[in-house]
């Protein structure tokens, strides 16, 4: 089965992920979106259970679209899903280097898995997930850039403070 991982943290999820997912969804029989549970680099505004349940949510639409929390190696996780196929968006060039440097050092570790790349729609390059909560926290509109389901949760988290 042609089956690819779209790995990322999606604190929160946005329609520039959604773009990814769904140009993958045509291509692969199976897509896994797999959600890093804890990165030593973030500081996470969801939990990894609450980043699922916003993805799945938002890509209802796709059958063959399946979700799961991983806490490893993205090399690993993949092996565990007999994947051979991971999937990165490539937004700008600044993208480039640290994809650069990521996909070859999962090259490394586990030569039978390889990185391709995508580019989500133009709409969506200059757009990430902290940039968004930045804006809707300072009152700004995101409508055009995240889920419904997003907004309300981080509203809800702004009106919990
Ligand atoms: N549309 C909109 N935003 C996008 C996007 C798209 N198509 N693609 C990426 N972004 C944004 C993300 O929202 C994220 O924004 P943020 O930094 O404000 O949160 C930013 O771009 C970076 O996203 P991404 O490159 O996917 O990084 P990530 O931190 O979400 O995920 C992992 C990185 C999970 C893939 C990586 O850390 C990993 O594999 N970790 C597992 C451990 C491991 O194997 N480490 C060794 C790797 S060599």
């Amino acid at each position: 089965m042609n089956k690819a991982i779209y790995p990322g943290t999606f604190d929160p999820i946005t329609f520039g992920h959604i773009d990814i997912i769904e140009r993958c969804s045509k291509i692969y029989d199976e897509v896994v979106v797999g959600v890093l549970n804890s990165s030593n680099n973030k500081k996470m505004l969801f939990d990894a259970v609450d980043r699922k349940e916003m993805i799945e949510k938002s890509i209802s639409h796709l059958d063959n679209v399946n979700v799961k929390i991983f806490n490893s190696l993205l090399v690993d996780f993949a092996n565990n899903e007999k994947c051979k196929v991971i999937i990165r968006g490539l937004r700008v060039l600044s993208d480039f280097e640290y994809e650069f440097k990521m996909a070859l050092m999962n090259r490394n570790l586990n030569d039978s898995i390889t990185t391709l790349f995508m580019m989500p729609h133009e709409k969506y390059t200059h757009i990430s997930s902290s940039l968004l909560k930045e804006v809707i926290f300072l009152n700004g509109k995101i409508d055009d850039y995240a889920p419904t389901i997003v907004i309300d949760r981080i509203n809800k988290k702004i009106n919990e403070k």
